[in-house]
């Protein structure tokens, strides 16, 4: 008996435990009321006289030892404990931070702004329920003028004076209105038309729309301008101005940029010609200076306006503009790496 109670005691000190369950099954087994140490105490009684000092030592010692045992592994589970409910589970890894992405429309956005900010142009912007005077009126677009139809707008039904640009040059109108020449700023903004909404056309888009006023400003200051922005903008010089008509501009012309015919998708985006037509632009109409309080025999200016939506769509060949508005994060986390 007395080697079965040395190997309890050996088998004791070895014990380690994981968990609370552990140790109280430990603490049963041992120490409990019907327990090992219980039950050899009870023995004695029976053990010879003679060994009865030596075997109750032994007891005694298997009691200790189970006693000591408990309330160490109690103690380092205990203390376990409390460094997690201060610093949680260090062990575990830790969270990822999750990064947002600018929105496709925002990093060409800024790309416009800053490749124009280097030419001194600076940024105007104005409200988007507009008035029919700072969207239509004062652009030399009068009531009944048929051009109104160009742009199919969307009316304040109370109210038929109030209504939802259809560009940003209404924008320009109210710099006009407020500054004086020498004026250079882009106007960059939504902009809304009531147009059937398809994988090419949206009832509301983006603009950056941009003035520039001064005395003597000429189409070749026009010119330069456009060529420098699609270099910048685009790495490609070769542009082509064809006549047009903006009831704003006179002359006016849209810009097409050489794209070129090297890849399949060059030929798709400019339907095999190698062109591509970007914006409209022209000479500020005298009418519209007059009209915003500019002498117009004292300066000219020229205008320009491009889709920002259009452009996001080519550099990243995106195919339906619907995704620009879905705010589908799986298209949106596709742009992560731009800034
Ligand atoms: N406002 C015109 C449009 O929305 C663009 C434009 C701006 C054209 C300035 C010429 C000059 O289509």
């Amino acid at each position: 008996m007395i080697d079965k109670l040395k190997e309890l005691i050996a088998e004791a000190e070895a014990f380690s435990a994981q968990s609370k369950d552990e140790i109280e099954a430990f603490r049963i087994k041992y120490l409990g009321s019907k327990g090992l140490t219980r039950k050899y105490f009870s023995e004695i009684s029976k053990i010879a006289a003679e060994n009865r000092k030596e075997f109750g030592q032994i007891v005694n010692k298997l009691k200790v030892t189970a006693e000591d045992k408990v309330n160490s592994l109690k103690e380092a589970i205990e203390s376990q404990e409390e460094d997690k409910g201060i610093y949680g589970d260090l062990s575990r890894p830790g969270e990822p931070i999750a990064l947002g992405a600018r929105h496709p429309i925002s990093i060409v956005k800024n790309q416009i702004i800053d490749i124009f900010s280097r030419i001194g142009f600076n940024v105007s912007e104005g409200p988007e329920i507009e008035d029919d005077w700072h969207n239509f009126t004062a652009l030399n677009l009068p009531e009944y003028h048929p051009a109104r139809d160009m742009q199919d707008t969307f009316f304040i039904q109370t109210d038929p004076d109030i209504l939802l640009r259809t560009h940003t040059s209404s924008v320009q109108v109210r710099y006009m209105e407020n500054n004086k020449p020498p004026i250079r700023t882009i106007s960059p903004g939504r902009v809304y038309r009531n147009e059937a909404i398809s994988a090419r056309s949206h009832c509301f888009f983006h603009q950056v729309e941009g003035l520039y006023i001064d005395k003597d400003v000429s189409f070749a200051d026009l010119k330069q301008t456009l060529q420098y922005f699609t270099t910048e903008m685009f790495g490609k010089s070769k542009i082509r101005l064809r006549p047009s008509y903006f009831p704003f501009t006179e002359p006016s012309a849209e810009v097409d940029v050489y794209w070129g015919l090297e890849t399949e998708t060059d030929y798709k985006i400019t339907k095999g010609t190698g062109w591509l037509e970007i914006m409209g632009c022209g000479m500020v109409d005298p009418n519209v200076l007059e009209n915003c309080g500019i002498d117009s025999k004292e300066y000219s200016g020229f205008a320009f306006g491009m889709g920002i939506d259009r452009i996001a769509m080519l550099l990243n060949q995106i195919s339906d503009i619907r995704l620009l508005s879905e705010n589908d994060v799986r298209f949106l986390e596709q742009f992560k790496s731009v800034l």
